[in-house]
């Protein structure tokens, strides 16, 4: 997938769709166009903890409320910087929801410098997400963050 051509495509759905759809529909799309993401997920923040918004995969995870700080996404959303996990088996911090999982990147989605939320993506290749995933999904919840409310 060419990234300059899935970031026009996802302003196209933030454009076209309904603010009650729009997470849903840019979740849909990641998962669906990009066959190294195994599992797509918006993560959204509630207090202290990062509540699952919309996501698309094969399988439901059972963590659906992680307290800000714990595991990866946790560790995001603290710290407000995008986190790569080449590896999911060498970092301690990894809460596990999938056995096939075998990579991670979890982006920050901020509104007004304030982290709102996050992309959590999964993967089941080993060190898939390079610089120019990063690049891209940093753009993509850079947009995110001007339709979260
Ligand atoms: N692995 C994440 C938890 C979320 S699941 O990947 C969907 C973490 O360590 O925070």
């Amino acid at each position: 997938m060419d990234y300059d051509v899935a970031e026009e495509t996802v302003k196209q759905i933030l454009f076209k769709s309904d603010a009650a759809d729009v997470l849903q529909n840019v979740v849909d799309y990641l998962y669906k166009h990009f066959d190294t993401y195994s599992w797509v997920g918006i993560y959204l923040v509630e207090g202290k903890y990062l509540v699952l918004g919309p996501w698309n995969g094969e399988q439901a995870t059972e963590h659906t409320k992680i307290p800000v700080g714990k595991g990866v996404c946790g560790s995001a959303a603290q710290s407000g910087k995008t986190e790569v996990v080449a590896d999911v088996f060498k970092d301690d911090r990894y809460l596990a929801c999938f056995v096939s999982t075998r990579s991670e990147i979890v982006v920050p989605i901020k509104k007004s410098g304030v982290v709102v939320g996050e992309i959590d993506i999964d993967s089941d290749v080993v060190d898939v997400f390079d610089k120019f995933d990063v690049v891209f999904l940093e753009k993509i919840a850079d947009m995110l963050g001007e339709h979260i409310c």
